[in-house]
C-alpha cells in the first residue's frame, strides 16, 4: 500500500465580460481573422476590477470543494499557481484560504508563469505521498488583462483572464491500482528567459510590468519540450500513446495543441480545446478546460489523461492522472 492524490473533483471560474476579436479589433489594429488563423482563439473572459486572483481563484476551489463532496474542514493546503497576484503579500492562496472559512494547514503562491498548474500539481503529490497532506486544493488564477501592453498587438490579443482549481485526497491505495496522479515531471531552463516574460514586478521601482514575447522562439522550444514531457509521463509509467484517453494541454494556441494531439495519435475529440472562447489563461487553462471537460461529461472515472504546459521560464511539464 502506499499513499495516492486521488483528483476528487474540478472546478472553474470565468470573468463575466466577453471580449470577442471584432471588439478588440475597434481599438487595436487586428482583425478576427488574423487572431483566429493564428491561434484558434475567437474571445477571451476579461476581469472586471472586484474579479481579482484571489475572487476567482477562491470561486473556482469552492466549485471543486463542491464537485469533490469536500468542504473547508477538509483542506489543509492551497497553493496557487499565478503570475498576477493580488498583492506581494500575504500570497494570494492565503485570502483563498480566508474566504473560503480555512482556519488551519498552509498556503502559498507558486510563480512558474503558464506551466503554474502542472509546478503546483507536482508540489501537492509530492506532500501526499510523503503523508504531510490529505487534502489540497491546487489553484491556477490569472489576470493577464493586468499586465498586456496594449500597445503590443503581437501578445494583447492571446490571452484572457479566468481560475480552476483542482482538490485532491490522499488515499492508501495498492501498488497495482493505477489510481490517481500516477507521476509529474516538471522542468525549468533558465536561460531561455528572455523568450517570454514580464518587464517588471513590484520589486522594481516605477516598473510595474508588460508582458513580452517572441512568439516564434516559443513556439519552437515549445513543441519540442512538450513533446518530450509528454514521451517522459508515458515511459514513467510503462504506458504508450495508445493508453492515453484524454489530452487536456494548456491553451496557448490551436496550432500547438493540434501537434500535440497529432504526435499521441489522439483524434481531435479526444483533445480538450477551450482556447477558442478562453485564449490563454496560463495557469489558469491546464485545471479550466479539465473543469469543463468533467463538468459536461466527456472525461469521466477511469479515465487515463495527460496534462502537459509550458510558460515563461522557460518551464514546462507534464502529468499523467488517472480520474
Ligand atoms: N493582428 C494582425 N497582425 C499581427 C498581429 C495581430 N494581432 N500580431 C502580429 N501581426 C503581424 C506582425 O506585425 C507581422 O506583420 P509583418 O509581416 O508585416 O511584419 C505578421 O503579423 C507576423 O507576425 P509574427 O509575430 O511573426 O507572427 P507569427 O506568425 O509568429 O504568429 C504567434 C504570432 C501567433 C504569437 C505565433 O508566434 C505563435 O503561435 N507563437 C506561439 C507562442 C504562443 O502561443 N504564445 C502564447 C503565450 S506563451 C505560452 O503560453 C506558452
Amino acid at each position: 500500500m502506499s499513499l495516492r492524490s486521488i483528483l476528487a473533483g474540478c472546478g472553474g471560474y470565468l470573468p463575466e465580460r466577453v471580449v470577442t476579436n471584432d471588439e478588440l479589433s475597434k481599438t487595436i489594429d487586428t482583425s478576427d481573422e488574423w487572431i483566429r488563423e493564428r491561434t484558434g482563439i475567437r474571445q477571451r473572459h476579461f476581469a472586471g476590477k472586484h474579479e481579482t486572483a484571489a475572487f476567482m481563484g477562491t470561486a473556482a476551489a469552492r466549485a471543486a470543494l463542491a464537485d469533490a463532496g469536500a468542504t473547508a474542514a477538509d483542506v489543509d493546503a492551497i497553493i496557487l499557481a499565478t503570475s498576477t497576484p493580488d498583492q506581494a503579500f500575504p500570497a494570494t492562496a492565503l485570502r483563498v484560504q480566508a474566504e473560503l472559512g480555512v482556519t488551519r494547514g498552509f498556503g502559498f503562491d507558486l510563480s512558474a508563469a503558464c506551466a503554474g498548474f502542472i509546478y503546483a500539481l507536482s508540489v501537492a503529490d509530492g506532500m501526499i505521498r510523503a503523508g504531510q497532506v490529505r487534502g489540497a486544493l491546487v489553484i491556477g488564477s490569472e489576470v493577464y488583462s493586468r499586465i498586456l501592453n496594449w500597445q503590443d498587438r503581437g501578445t494583447c490579443v492571446l490571452f484572457g483572464d479566468g481560475a480552476g482549481a483542482v482538490f485532491l485526497r490522499a488515499s492508501d491505495c495498492r501498488d497495482d491500482d493505477r489510481r490517481g496522479v500516477l507521476s509529474t515531471h516538471i522542468h525549468a531552463q533558465g536561460t531561455l528567459g528572455d523568450i517570454l516574460y514580464v518587464d517588471g514586478a513590484v520589486g522594481q521601482p516605477d516598473k510595474p510590468g508588460h508582458l513580452v514575447m517572441n512568439g516564434r522562439e516559443v513556439f519552437r522550444h515549445a513543441v519540442t519540450r512538450l513533446a518530450e514531457a509528454v514521451e517522459e509521463a508515458l515511459a514513467a509509467n510503462g504506458m504508450t500513446h495508445a493508453d492515453v484517453d484524454w489530452l487536456v494541454p494548456h491553451q496557448a494556441n490551436s496550432r500547438i495543441i493540434n501537434a500535440m494531439g497529432r504526435k499521441l495519435g489522439l483524434p481531435p475529440e479526444r483533445v480538450v480545446v477551450t482556447v477558442d472562447r478562453h485564449a490563454n489563461t496560463s495557469a489558469a487553462s491546464v485545471p479550466l478546460a479539465l473543469a469543463e471537460a468533467r463538468a459536461d461529461g466527456r472525461i469521466g472515472a477511469g479515465d487515463l489523461v495527460l496534462l502537459e504546459a509550458l510558460g515563461g521560464g522557460l518551464t514546462w511539464g507534464s502529468a499523467l492522472v488517472r480520474l
